[in-house]
């Protein structure tokens, strides 16, 4: 349709009509029977009609299901407008990759931007329009469930993420023509905004951030993803200084629209609309309605203020029809751009669904996928395993299919266990043994995840069998590795834990078997940053996994077998313990900083018990190969703010050796630090990194380049810009290096 055409199918929609694309209904209320009709539908306070003038459906993923809805609400509604079927798809459709914690431990955006890419091509075939992702929320606090969800702690790298997110799930066609090319999807950033910084890791709960602090550490990756074309903004739960971002005029209309220019659909987070309520901001629905629509919210999910309240602040005027026609216009301009007027069933088709989802390719896809995003954090010389070493896997994962995130629609069926990948004929290099060891979850632990609920119910006398059992398998081999981790439901949404350490089964598992043989690695399945003090202590090596997905079996193996040679680094510090967090490298560096001080001054900003460092830092990982990092070298050690001069910008080159004994890849990052400005600024930023792959014994120049724009920050006038004076720039293999060299601005 053209948009001369749109606007006079807007004109000619009645008002209910108009309303009616406003509103996302769960696909659950859809697929009931009489039983629907009394209960959800009858408490949300809906209408038959409301139901079949509905915009879009959250949460269908079969094809058959998806075509037959399609079939009937484009039959019966008035004008055959078609719906939008959106749902999250954060990490494959049907082909599951690692969770976004894991794509950012792979600093490797090119890969990521491939994965989405196959990712929407799965669900496009499934018939589903629109993805709820890039979830770009900056995570700090590992009590946070959701951490998982994200590509971690900082705005850079999520900047980067995001970017490679959204042009992998729409492709560049989007974005050059506002119309979406086949097996592409429309992108929805989330949770906007600064969800990821609830009061006390608590889900839900406040966030509470200056505006300087929100626009430096949690605006930018939205940002990113909107200058990226992305179709759709998704308003968080929280309260942003003690405003629901749902209800926040200043952030969904001065800010995104306005100052960002962001002209597509802002969809409410799960019954947003309504919990303004709770909130205590709205008396009741029809205020709550009020305050999404002064917030340019487009489209209510899943609960009905709009189609219930709507109609009389229209009759007296206290919402315009200028306002409902420009949120209509939204709707179906994102409907038109993924071309459904013409074609509403799109690329859905079952046939290809059964070819290609789960396709050799697809795996194959997703198993470099995993293997980049495997983090390394300790390694005493035993990995990888050298031919003929007897090694017993141990542990509750050895079996274990459900090695994905919590928002993975999927037959576990379709998952390579770790046994399964260690026993295929390619792997017997290596003598394998098997032991289960223990439950992942202690006894009397329940969760109750989105469908499943997960418990122990392993007897006493079990769980000493299978210990027994462990710890004879371990005395017989010459290593032990152990795959440990967090259950998937203690990871994701409504998972906020004040203690985050492994279950107490887990490291007892851990303790007997170490206690046997001291050649003990450690396989960690982990939503968010761990505890990990005991497992450093006892482990030889510690290789995290994060949730790998689909091929996490496959990677895994080849990983302990050497094939894969481990790059990833920490996209999120990991706490020397949760009194720690919230944690991240780039803090700010106090008027009494421990570091460089006299460690027996007491007054300095530190604790008493712990040190003030994370156990493993951000951008730390190590390799089976070393690497080497000469010394920076600048080309000139002054750059000017001068438009017209010369020096407008610096190179900065290191070479990097590979030192080791087989190919790797290293992961060389750049961080600036501002010595002074007008306001503190944090000890480091990371402003860029590059992959850098050498074979035994070779080297290579890294070189970056440093701009006045990339030392720009909210300065003390609330504008973003620079400021001269001295700078320094480090260039290494982690956070914590020191290998720099300084710079002025002038
Ligand atoms: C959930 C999540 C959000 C998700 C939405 C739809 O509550 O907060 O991330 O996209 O509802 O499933």
């Amino acid at each position: 349709m053209t948009e001369k055409e749109l606007r006079r199918l807007v004109k000619d929609m009645s008002r209910k009509e108009k309303i009616g694309q406003l509103l996302q209904l769960p696909g659950a209320l859809l697929s009931g029977g009489e039983e629907v009709a009394t209960g959800p539908l009858a408490e949300l306070g809906l209408s038959e009609e409301d139901v079949y003038l509905a915009g879009s459906v959250l949460g269908v993923w079969s094809p058959g299901e998806i075509r037959r809805l399609q079939q009937s609400y484009v039959k019966r509604h008035p004008h055959h407008i078609p719906l939008l079927f959106m749902l999250d798809v954060i990490n494959g459709c049907d082909t599951i990759y690692p969770i976004p914690l894991g794509l950012g431990a792979t600093f490797d955006p090119a890969l990521v931007k491939k994965l989405s890419k196959m990712s929407a091509r799965e669900t496009a075939l499934n018939g589903i329009h629109v993805t709820f992702s890039p979830m770009v929320d900056t995570v700090r606090d590992a009590r946070w469930g959701r951490c998982m969800e994200s590509t971690g702690e900082d705005p850079y790298l999520n900047r980067v993420m995001a970017r490679a997110m959204v042009r992998g799930y729409q492709g560049r066609e989007y974005e050059r023509t506002g119309t979406f090319e086949d097996s592409r999807v429309a992108a929805c950033v989330k949770h906007f905004a600064a969800y990821g910084a609830p009061t006390a890791g608590r889900d839900y709960n406040n966030v509470e951030l200056s505006e300087r602090t929100l626009r430096e550490d949690y605006l930018p990756a939205y940002q990113a993803a909107v200058d990226a074309g992305v179709s759709m903004v998704m308003t968080s739960f929280n309260t942003l200084n003690r405003v629901p971002s749902t209800g926040n005029r200043w952030l969904m209309h001065d800010v995104l629209r306005r100052e960002w220019g962001f002209e597509g659909v802002v969809i409410t987070d799960y019954a947003a609309v309504a919990e303004m309520l709770a909130h205590g901001i709205a008396e009741d629905a029809r205020e709550a309605a009020r305050l999404a629509m002064a917030a340019d919210v487009d489209i209510e999910m899943c609960t009905s203020c709009y189609p219930r309240e709507l109609p009389g602040l229209l009759e007296d005027r206290t919402v315009s029809e200028k306002q409902l026609d420009a949120a209509v216009m939204r709707v179906l301009s994102l409907k038109n751009a993924l071309g459904l007027f013409e074609n509403p069933y799109r690329d859905l088709d079952e046939e290809r669904v059964e070819q290609e989802c789960l396709s050799d390719e697809n795996r194959r896809k997703a198993r470099r996928g995993a293997e980049e995003s495997f983090v390394l954090l300790k390694n005493d010389g035993i990995l990888p395993l050298a031919p003929e070493t007897k090694t017993a896997l141990i542990g509750p994962y050895i079996d274990s299919r459900e090695m994905y995130g919590a928002w993975s629609f999927i037959d576990s069926e379709s998952v390579v266990s770790i046994r399964e990948a260690a026993e295929k004929k390619k792997n017997k290099s290596v003598p394998f043994t098997f032991a289960k060891g223990c439950e992942i979850l202690d006894r009397g632990t329940k969760l109750i995840g989105f469908t499943d609920v997960y418990e122990n119910t392993a007897t006493e006398e079990e769980e000493e069998r299978m210990l027994e059992e462990a710890v004879a398998a371990a005395k017989e081999a010459d290593t032990a590795v152990l795959c440990l981790g967090e259950h998937r439901a203690q990871s994701g949404e409504a998972a906020s834990r004040a203690e985050i350490t492994l279950p107490e089964c887990q490291l007892r598992l851990l303790r007997a078997v170490a206690a046997v043989n001291p050649n003990t690695a450690v396989v960690l399945f982990n939503g968010r940053p761990l505890d990990l003090r005991e497992v450093s202590e006892l482990a030889k090596a510690i290789l995290v996994v994060w949730f790998p997905g689909t091929e996490g079996g496959s990677a895994i193996v080849n990983t302990l077998l050497g094939r894969n040679n481990p790059s990833g680094k920490l996209p999120i510090s990991f706490p020397y313990c949760v009194g720690q967090v919230p944690v991240h490298y780039a803090q700010l560096i106090t008027g009494r900083p421990l570091a460089g001080s006299d460690p027996n001054n007491r007054f300095l900003s530190r604790y008493t018990d712990i040190p003030n460092e994370p156990l493993y830092p951000f951008g730390f990982g190590l390799s089976y190969t070393t690497f080497e990092i000469s010394p920076v070298r600048l080309d000139t050690a002054e750059i000017s703010r001068n438009k017209k001069a010369e020096n407008r910008s610096l190179t900065a080159t290191v070479t990097v050796t590979n030192t080791g004994d087989r190919a790797g890849c290293e992961v060389v990052q750049l961080y600036l630090r501002d010595y002074a400005g007008s306001v503190a600024r944090p000890i480091r930023e990371l402003r860029g990194f590059e992959r850098v792959t050498l074979g035994a014994g070779e080297s290579a120049e890294v070189s970056f380049t440093v701009t006045e724009k990339m030392l720009r920050f909210w300065t003390i006038d609330g504008a973003y810009a620079s400021e001269p004076g001295r700078f320094a720039l480090y260039i290494g293999s982690s956070s914590g290096t020191e290998n720099g060299a300084d710079f002025t601005l002038c």
